[in-house]
């Protein structure tokens, strides 16, 4: 089993990406053949970015991971931008990607709507960087939060597509999205996905926010009618806090909903609260210690890096030949 996913360094880290995808990078390096980790800093210049801050938003992204516990010994953890098979590969991939179904992807959609300024070219092309990132390293198992799914379609088609077209070439990959936790809904709006680019900032928890803003924002949450901490289709609310409770306790819903039978919401929110600060705490205090070091972030990165070429190399090579282009080779 070959292990591959991709993380942005856009903005601050949220408790979502935490439960949906972090936290399995963790539970999952040392089961693939490698398991394989990527800060994509070339999806992040699909929006408007600060170049001044990229690569700190990057060393931010890094030490998140390292402080969650990603071992760089035991896994392959690298920046997108390092290893240029990626961007040679998207274009080789975009010429069998068709126009339509890039069209088609939601996200692209949802945030080419929701940008006020001119919306670049790369935020169409996003999917295709994404399925060049799996395809490189003939990928078998993509963990993600549920939001990635389309975008996994796409990268599976865009496989199969290749295969007939050129002969066997890459691997048609599955992906792994949790069964609690792989969509963590706003706390404010439990209509939507929690995202750095909700509009009321209450509603998203950050990984490295302090604990008083954390039990604010978990006392302040939006709950629903009703007095009993139970899930039910008119509960999105309650809904997500019982799973976030189970997750970060590594219970079930059932026993949190048992647990707090006949509570009031206060009490509960309180609790989830609390059972997030500890949560997070370690998580942030290897982070204070790993972060101001940059030189090592970027040794990390850089050894990361040497590791995904020497797999991508040969196998972006051979698509490129597959295709026609370069000198014969052999
Ligand atoms: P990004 O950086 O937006 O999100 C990183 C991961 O967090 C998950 N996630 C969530 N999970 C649960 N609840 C939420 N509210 C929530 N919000 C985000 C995402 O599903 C994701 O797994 N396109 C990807 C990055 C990427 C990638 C790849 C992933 C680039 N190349 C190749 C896998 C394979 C993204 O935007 O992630």
């Amino acid at each position: 089993m070959r292990i591959f996913s991709g993380i942005q360094p856009t903005g601050k880290k949220h408790l979502g990406n935490y439960i949906g995808a972090i936290s399995q990078y963790v539970d999952l390096q040392d089961q693939g053949d490698p398991s394989i980790f990527c800060v994509v800093d070339l999806h992040s210049i699909s929006v408007a970015y600060d170049p001044k801050e990229q690569r700190e938003r990057v060393y931010d992204t890094a030490a998140i991971l390292l402080a969650a516990g990603l071992d760089p010994e035991r896994c392959i953890f690298f920046r997108q931008s390092d290893v240029p098979e990626h961007t040679e590969l998207t274009w080789l991939l975009s010429s069998i990607t068709s126009h339509g179904d890039l069209n088609r992807m939601t996200q692209f959609k949802e945030k080419s709507a929701k940008q006020r300024e001119r919306v670049a070219s790369a935020l169409f092309f996003y999917p295709v960087l994404m399925a060049a990132d799996i395809l490189a390293y003939r990928t078998t198992l993509v963990p993600v939060g549920d939001d990635q799914r389309q975008h996994i379609e796409l990268a599976r088609q865009v496989a199969t597509n290749f295969n007939q077209r050129y002969g066997e070439t890459f691997v048609v990959p599955d992906w792994r999205i949790p069964e609690v936790g792989a969509r963590i809904m706003d706390l404010k709006n439990p209509e939507s996905k929690m995202s750095t680019t909700s509009e009321n900032p209450a509603g998203t928890v950050y990984v490295l926010d302090e604990p008083k803003a954390i039990e604010k924002k978990f006392k302040s949450a939006t709950t629903d009618s009703g007095s009993e901490v139970v899930r039910a289709p008119d509960k999105p609310g309650i809904s997500n806090l019982v799973e976030i409770l189970a997750f970060v306790t590594g219970s079930t819903m059932d026993q949190v909903e048992a647990d707090f039978a006949g509570q009031q919401y206060g009490a509960f929110k309180g609790a989830v609260a609390e059972a997030v600060i500890e949560y997070l705490r370690p998580v942030q205090e290897k982070y204070a210690e790993i972060r101001p070091d940059e030189a090592a972030l970027e040794a990390v990165l850089g050894a990361g890096a040497a590791k995904a070429q020497a797999i991508a190399g040969p196998i972006v090579a051979e698509a490129r030949d597959k295709m026609g282009l370069g000198p014969t080779v052999g």
